[in-house]
């Protein structure tokens, strides 16, 4: 063989060499190609020993030709076996096999849960849902509800005003009087929303959420009134829990009755939370003042009613056995996500 014939075949054979490793699809494949062509009896291990047979003066251009030819086939081997392992290292970081991340869903807030079921229950009773303003006029948060002129709670130490005339509704009182405006009897409604009062401290948060239920019909009696509670502690606590009634004061029920439910930790015995009376307080109720219907053209002779208010961070701390109403607001989700 003719030193240039054996560069011919040199050259021929990086070029196959390269095609070789560029196309191997697997560490096998290009395994295989390697051995073919670079391995200790491979091609270029043939090529270099033929080097031998050329005449003395021909070996150095032949050899040189030869080298390169290795070196490169070498470093297309490598490039090629880069590319496989990070081709595959790719593959193990992305298992397509694994679930999706899913995306962390939110869920109700537990106010919102205890408004929802509070309402859900007066639903069941016939009750339906209404709701008002949360800024008020002192017309109807006050003096169509029979708030005396000199009544402390009109005091600026318990509301919050917005302007001479506007502020922020102290309960969800207003909206029985609203309602009232707007249609004659027979009217059931509860009213769930935010009220607010200058109060801050462990059970008091001056932004707040209330109840409110209203029932004016022909013959509504007090005994319909405890009927109707009676109904809502059993359904909201359990289906034993006693309620008693306490004479109170509002002005705008006549009598009016403060509603406690047998204590949900000692069913009664006495303890820590009930401090020791066996009793809990969850609501303000009564009979509609007549005084109320002289603002809103019901006539007192035909119909009577009923209405209660509670405070649904009371029901739920009560439901679930929290002591600090402030956790309600602060958004621990460490808290939120247990209800
Ligand atoms: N509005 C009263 C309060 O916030 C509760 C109440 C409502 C009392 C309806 C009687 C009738 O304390």
């Amino acid at each position: 063989m003719s030193s240039q014939q054996l560069i011919e075949r040199i050259n021929e054979a990086e070029a196959k060499a390269v095609a070789a490793f560029k196309s191997a699809a697997t560490a096998e494949q290009l395994e295989a190609a390697r051995i073919e062509y670079l391995g200790t009896k491979g091609l270029f291990t043939d090529l270099m020993k033929a080097l031998g047979s050329l005449p003395k003066d021909e070996r150095p251009q032949a050899g040189g030709a030869a080298n390169k030819a290795r070196q490169s086939a070498t470093e297309a081997h490598q490039a090629a076996k880069e590319a496989l392992e990070s081709a595959s290292s790719r593959d193990s970081f992305l298992d397509i096999t694994l679930p999706g991340r899913r995306k962390p869903a939110g869920h109700c807030h537990v106010i919102s849960r205890t408004a929802a079921e509070i309402c859900e229950i007066f639903a069941k009773l016939g009750f339906s849902i209404a709701e008002g303003p949360e800024v008020e006029t002192d017309y109807y948060n006050f003096e169509a509800l029979n708030f005396p002129h000199d009544h402390p709670a009109r005091d600026m130490q318990d509301t919050l005003f917005v302007s001479q005339e506007l502020l922020l509704r102290t309960h969800t009182s207003p909206c029985q009087v609203r309602t009232m405006e707007k249609s004659q009897p027979p009217v059931w409604v509860v009213v769930p929303g935010k009220t607010y009062r200058r109060d801050s401290d462990i059970s008091h948060s001056p932004m707040f959420h209330q109840v409110e239920g209203l029932a004016v019909d022909k013959g509504i009696t007090f005994a319909d009134l405890k009927g109707v509670l009676t109904a809502f502690a059993t359904a909201m606590f359990s289906p034993d829990t006693k309620i008693r009634l306490r004479p109170s004061f509002f002005p705008f029920t006549e009598p009016s009755a403060e509603v406690d439910i047998a204590c949900v930790l000692c069913h009664g015995q006495g303890c820590r939370l009930c401090k020791g009376t066996g009793w809990l307080e969850i609501l303000g109720s009564g009979m509609v003042d007549p005084a109320v219907y002289g603002f809103v053209d019901y006539d007192p002779e035909k119909f009577s009613g009923f209405a209660f208010g509670m405070g649904i961070e009371r029901v739920a701390m009560l439901k679930y056995g929290l002591d600090d109403i402030r956790m309600f607001y602060e958004s621990d989700l460490r808290f939120l996500k247990q209800f």
